[in-house]
């Protein structure tokens, strides 16, 4: 019995969807434990693309799918969610969708008080995607926030609604010059969606522990990044959650004991969406080349992504605090074509060298990258299915990647197809 984490390395984007929907073909349950519809999680499926921010990835695979009490979810965002997919005849009724009762609902006025807040930060600004992600972490850890235990009981809803917005309403107004909220035509649109999603409501906890009990395989598909994480990524430039694996467990209800790997997503080169220090981040042709061929455009917001070098000192930093037991390696097809490759193994900093991730911002910014450069391929790699087809400076560029982050590749995505993988060792097996 395998129970597996899947998180991203790096700061995001790196192909956790398309991975977990890969492996979803072999867990019973897919649960999402962390962040919410700042998340993009694209799968491509027979050449169709379904793009989901809050419905785990294995939706798609016909399996159970739980969205656990350390997300928050946007209600307006998921009802859509649910809407497209049934249109594409997917099934997600209530007996494979379930909703954590203790999640945490983004309410309109987080998404009010994210973008005001950035719009007044003007160029000091986080990059955040602007669905009111942090001030619903923000309520939640100070006691204000609405679950959807709350949600759906429709006089306990309205009664903390009015008690909570006439706080928000003058922070909106006489602080950040922002439009105050009605709570009427709010507290009628959220009943709707509460009257929706009850069905799906229920104990993450005990589905959770039942399915262990049963013996049942199951995926915990993480969001964001690890450097994206609120307590180890490079803060302030973060997301509001723990994204490392550690958070899988009180994400979802479960004991620590019940994971038996953890897997490091790794883009075989790196992205940044937002603000925030970038070590390795290239500003010359080749990073545009690598934006225009790897189609690195946010999933969430359609912004353009920053485009960089592999950055090891980062990837260590995640196996580290994630204590991965493998790694898989996305989009090497778009390193096809390039004479050569270059992976940053340490940072220089004020003439010191750096092999571990500094916490400071402004150490961050004097560190310059330490690369070592590796030979390209010519060849088109994408529909290659055998480790052993790849072209040897392919084969090359990833036995260094191992050998430096000490952690084997299991597997290798070549495209972003289900079937563009290769699978060198399959972690539920
Ligand atoms: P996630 O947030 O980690 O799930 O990643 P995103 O879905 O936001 O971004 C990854 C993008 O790369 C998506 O457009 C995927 O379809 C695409 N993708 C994933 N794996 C591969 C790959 O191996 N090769 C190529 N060319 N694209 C990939
Ligand atoms: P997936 O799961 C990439 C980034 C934002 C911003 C910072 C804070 O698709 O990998 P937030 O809205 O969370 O308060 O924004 O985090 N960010 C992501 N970047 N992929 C994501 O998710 C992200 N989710 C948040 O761009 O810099
Ligand atoms: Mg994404």
């Amino acid at each position: 019995m395998s129970n597996i984490v899947i998180v991203g390395t790096q700061w995001g984007d790196e192909g956790k969807g398309k991975i977990v929907d890969l492996l979803a073909e072999y867990a019973d349950v897919v649960v999402r434990f962390q962040g919410g519809n700042n998340a993009g999680h694209t799968m491509v499926v027979e050449g169709e693309q379904f793009i989901s921010h809050l419905v785990p990835s294995g939706i798609l695979q016909k399996k159970t799918c739980l969205i656990g009490n350390g997300v928050v979810v946007d209600p307006s965002v998921l009802v859509e969610e649910l809407d497209r997919l049934k249109d594409k005849g997917i099934d997600t009724g209530p007996d494979l969708l379930k909703i954590s009762e203790k999640a945490h609902v983004i309410m309109p006025y987080h998404k009010q008080i994210d973008l005001a807040r950035e719009r007044m930060k003007g160029d000091q600004k986080i990059g955040t995607t602007g669905r009111g992600i942090g001030p619903c972490y923000e309520d939640k850890a100070s006691r204000r926030g609405i679950r959807f235990v709350e949600l759906i009981d429709p006089e306990v809803f309205k009664e903390t609604v009015n008690a909570v917005l006439e706080e928000k309403n003058f922070y909106l107004k006489n602080y950040l010059s922002a439009e105050p909220l009605d709570p009427e035509p709010m507290v009628r649109q959220y009943q709707d969606y509460a009257e929706r999603l009850a069905p799906h409501v229920v104990n993450i906890s005990i589905v959770m522990n039942q399915a262990l009990k049963a013996g049942k395989q199951i995926l915990f598909e993480g969001a964001q990044g690890t450097h994206l994480d609120i307590d180890h990524g490079t803060y302030p430039f973060v997301t509001s959650s723990n994204t490392v694996s550690g958070n899988a467990c009180c994400g979802a209800g479960i004991g620590p004991k019940e994971i038996t790997g953890v897997i490091g997503i790794v883009k075989a080169y790196t992205t940044r969406v937002g603000m925030g220090p970038f070590p390795t981040e290239l500003f010359d042709e080749i990073g545009d080349r690598i934006q225009k061929k790897g189609a690195e455009f946010g999933a969430t917001t359609g912004r353009k992504r920053r485009c960089g070098w592999l950055d090891i000192v980062l990837l260590r930093n995640a196996a580290r605090l994630n204590g991965l037991t493998g790694l898989v390696i996305t989009k090497l097809d778009v390193l096809d074509g390039l004479e050569s490759l270059k992976i940053c193994t340490r940072y220089e900093c004020n003439g010191e060298t750096l092999e571990d991730f500094p916490a400071s911002l402004k150490t961050l910014e004097t560190c310059k990258p330490v690369f070592e450069t590796l030979p390209g391929w010519s060849e088109d790699i994408s529909g290659i299915r055998k480790f052993e087809d790849l072209p040897k400076n392919a084969r090359r560029y990833l036995d260094r990647i191992e050998d430096l982050a000490e952690i084997p590749i299991d597997i290798i995505s070549v495209g972003p197809g289900r079937d563009e993988t290769i699978i060198v060792c399959h972690p539920f097996t």
